[in-house]
């Protein structure tokens, strides 16, 4: 960007270098593929806010990456007004990924419906909020990106994990109905489906399962090469990265995918083994 674009960029006022640079929101940075995202944008010259609730967590990674990271702890289903607080971030988003996610694991009957609204507000409401947060600004700018990160959940449903299914179901649908309404304008958006990766919400779910061996089979891969896909799908303007590979058959297979589903999984524990609710 040059010196003119960062003077009208932050009002002719700034000039400190991570102003001048993309800036990207990545909400849930404070672990896991979050944290690898924000790693991975700051190697490739982004200035990232890093979003979660656990400040220290984020001090730390961000004391890691030096001055193009910085540091905004809060509870993003705690916020009343989204729209406010995305205005109170300051600078413009270039970019914005809606990471931050909690899930439920056991029996659907089980599940403490506390458990079950947490995991729709964090994984689907909050996200979307944030979606019609930015989009206005992006817009006007003729400019921007948004990652909505679902899961292969939502493209094969597993038994056990009911409500995130839906959740990630609810967000995939609306991220791809999003990208289409959104042809034509300078605003792109994509939609990553990650399978099992080895972060603590992996650790999480697993747990949630008697039988961990069949789950710890499947096809997974890491939080540092998924962010590496999806800062490319920026980049390239993709529409959407399924990772690992392999479940590109529940996108094109879907019925294979259910009869697989059924038949492999096990099934799973009483609910308290398996949610990450704070
Ligand atoms: N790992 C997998 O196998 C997998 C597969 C498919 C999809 N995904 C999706 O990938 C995303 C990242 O998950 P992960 O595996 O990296 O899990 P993770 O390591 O548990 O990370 C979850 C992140 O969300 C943040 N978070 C949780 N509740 C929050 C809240 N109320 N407000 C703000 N931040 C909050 C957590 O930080 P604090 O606790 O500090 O708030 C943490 O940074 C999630 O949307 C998940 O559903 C993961």
């Amino acid at each position: 960007m040059s010196m003119e674009g960062c003077k009208a960029r932050t009002g002719g006022t700034g000039v400190a270098s991570s102003e001048c640079m993309r800036h990207a929101v990545v909400t849930g940075a404070s672990s896991g593929i979050g944290e690898a995202l924000a790693r991975e944008l700051v190697g490739a010259g982004w200035a990232v806010t890093l979003v979660a609730r656990r400040r220290e967590r984020l001090e730390a990674i961000a004391a890691e990456l030096g001055p193009a990271a910085r540091v905004v702890a809060v509870d993003l289903c705690a916020i009343k007004d989204l729209r406010a607080w995305v205005a109170s971030l300051g600078q413009p988003i270039d970019l914005l990924v809606n990471n931050a996610g909690a899930v439920a694991v056991g029996r659907f009957v089980d599940i403490d419906p506390a458990d079950a609204r947490h995991v729709l507000d964090l994984d689907l409401i909050v996200p979307l909020a944030l979606c019609r947060a930015v989009l206005p600004a992006m817009l006007a700018r003729g400019a921007g990106t948004i990652v909505n990160v679902a899961s292969t959940g939502a493209l094969g449903p597993s038994p056990g994990m009911v409500d995130y299914c839906a959740a990630k179901a609810g967000l995939g649908a609306a991220s791809e109905a999003l990208r289409g309404e959104l042809r034509g304008t300078a605003v792109h958006v994509v939609t990553a489906y990650p399978g099992p990766t080895d972060t603590p919400m992996l650790r999480t779910a697993t747990a949630g399962y008697p039988d961990a061996r069949a789950v710890r089979s499947l096809p997974s891969g890491t939080p540092a090469a998924l962010a590496r896909r999806i800062r490319r799908a920026v980049d390239r303007r993709r529409a959407r990265v399924i990772y690992p590979r392999v479940y590109t058959l529940f996108r094109y297979f879907p019925a294979i995918a259910r009869r697989l589903l059924d038949r492999f999984t096990p099934p799973p524990l009483p609910a308290s083994a398996g949610s990450d609710r704070r």
